[in-house]
């Protein structure tokens, strides 16, 4: 089978949007160091693009989870399986997602950072696919809101596919 790429928002759209998102965190955290947690691996292309507008002082981190759960449960048990270097005791820190579909795995990861005792934890998604949303999960930095269809590009992908995209598109079959 093989699909074709529709442009939904264009890199442009979303150059700007970020360079907004970036301005509005550099200026909620004036004074202050941010840990940037980027999600693997879908979060790292907008981490980057967004951490390189931020004014304030970044330090970079990366983990990876994966939830189990299935279509018919509410709740998953999430699994860190590659988990921060960094302490989170007393930082500022920002989770970096590319998209929000249900909130599973983020609002578990969201909970299990938060056991750690940060200063403060803000979550901060490129995508939000409100009508999806299984499990509530508070976001307080949030680029674009979507219908409910698969897109690719800046970070997401089908099949491990069109990450590289630096515009957002969705996935057509023909
Ligand atoms: P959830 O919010 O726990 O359902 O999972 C969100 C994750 O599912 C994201 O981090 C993406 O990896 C993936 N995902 C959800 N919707 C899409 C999409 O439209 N395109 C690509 N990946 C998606
Ligand atoms: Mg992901």
């Amino acid at each position: 089978m093989s699909e074709q790429i529709r442009v939904m928002i264009s890199e442009q759209e979303v150059d700007t949007r970020i360079a907004e998102l970036a301005a509005k965190i550099s200026a909620d955290f004036q004074g202050e160091e941010i840990l940037a947690v980027a999600i693997l691996r879908g979060g790292a292309y907008f981490c980057t693009e967004l951490t390189k507008r931020i004014t304030v002082p970044v330090v970079l981190d990366f983990v990876e989870a994966s939830s189990y759960g299935n279509e018919t449960q509410s709740s998953g048990e999430v699994k860190i399986t590659k988990d921060l270097k960094e302490r989170v005791e007393g930082r500022n820190v920002i989770v970096i997602e590319d998209i929000i579909d249900t909130g599973r795995t983020l609002s578990l990861l969201m909970e299990n950072l938060k056991g750690r005792n940060p200063k403060s934890l803000k979550l901060c998604t490129l995508l939000d696919k409100p009508d999806r949303r299984v499990v509530e999960v508070p976001v307080d930095y949030n680029g674009f809101r979507i219908p409910n269809e698969f897109v690719v590009g800046c970070g997401m992908d089908y099949a491990q596919r069109y990450r590289n995209l630096p515009y957002i598109g969705v996935v057509e079959f023909e």
